[in-house]
């Protein structure tokens, strides 16, 4: 399939885990591709596997933010098509969550997420699609997970606004939610003891028995950013193994 041909592609956290899956896949299908992130090796690697432009950007620092997305949209002549996908995790219980910790994954996952969002609309074209990455843990109550979770509720009440704004202009937004997935985001910082333990840990939890993988989450979110899902506005779609239905 070449759903994405000429298309003008950002994704913006396109250099690990997901986003690095889903610009892989939108290359494959020929879109014109920017990527953003922070760590200017994998930005290059990946720029180098997929061909995209990669621009080095923290979601959380908004002028650099808005300066990147700027420039994302006068390299690809406009944008079709913005993955809203960079996001940092981190367990505290209740009583452990200092105003930093809170600050620190509010200030990527749903400020800087929104502030990204509003400052790429008006650089898109009418027609275009949205792909937000929330996550199962909005709606679900894990012990440790206030932070994360309260971010990722707040971002689909977000995605939600925006997109009914944005229906004179005929941009659809949706979100994909992700239950466990294998990626990066649990492995920094742990050692291959602590990872394996995380692995079987999150896999009893998935009714499937196992973690995603990073391309199972790409493809649903290729597939809302695609005409395919030309009527589907507004949804939030667990891809998470029945985590959440069953
Ligand atoms: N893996 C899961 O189990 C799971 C479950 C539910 C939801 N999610 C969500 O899925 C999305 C992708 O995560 P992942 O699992 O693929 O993790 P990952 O492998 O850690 O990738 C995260 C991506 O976001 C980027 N990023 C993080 N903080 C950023 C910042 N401040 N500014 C710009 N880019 C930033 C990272 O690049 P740099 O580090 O270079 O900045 C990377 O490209 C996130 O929104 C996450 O919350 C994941």
């Amino acid at each position: 399939m070449r759903r994405f041909e000429g298309k003008a592609v950002l994704i913006l956290g396109g250099n690990a885990g997901i986003g690095a899956a889903a610009a892989q896949l939108f290359a494959n299908e020929g879109a014109r591709l920017v990527i953003t992130g922070r760590n200017e090796t994998t930005l290059g690697d990946i720029a180098a596997q997929t061909g995209a432009h990669a621009i080095r950007a923290d979601m959380g620092v908004l002028t650099e933010s808005r300066d990147a997305i700027t420039a994302a949209a006068d390299h690809l002549g406009g944008i079709d098509v913005l993955f809203v996908n960079a996001g940092v995790g981190g367990f505290a219980m209740v009583p452990d969550v200092t105003e930093d910790f809170w600050d620190g994954i509010h200030d990527v996952n749903l400020k800087g997420a929104f502030f990204a969002m509003q400052a790429a609309v008006p650089l898109m074209r009418d027609g275009g699609s949205i792909v937000v990455t929330g996550s199962i843990g909005s709606v679900a109550a894990v012990p440790g997970n206030v932070a994360y979770a309260a971010a990722k509720a707040g971002l689909r009440a977000v995605a939600r606004i925006v997109g009914k704004e944005l229906l004179p202009r005929r941009i659809r937004v949706n979100m994909v939610s992700p239950g466990p997935t294998d990626t990066e985001i649990f492995k920094r910082d742990a050692s291959p003891e602590e990872i394996q333990g995380m692995r079987d840990m999150l896999s009893g939890v998935v009714p499937m028995g196992r973690m995603g993988t990073s391309e199972e989450i790409a493809h649903a979110a290729l597939f809302l950013a695609s005409d395919e899902a030309s009527f589907i506005n507004g949804v939030d779609l667990y891809v998470d193994g029945g985590c959440v239905e069953l």
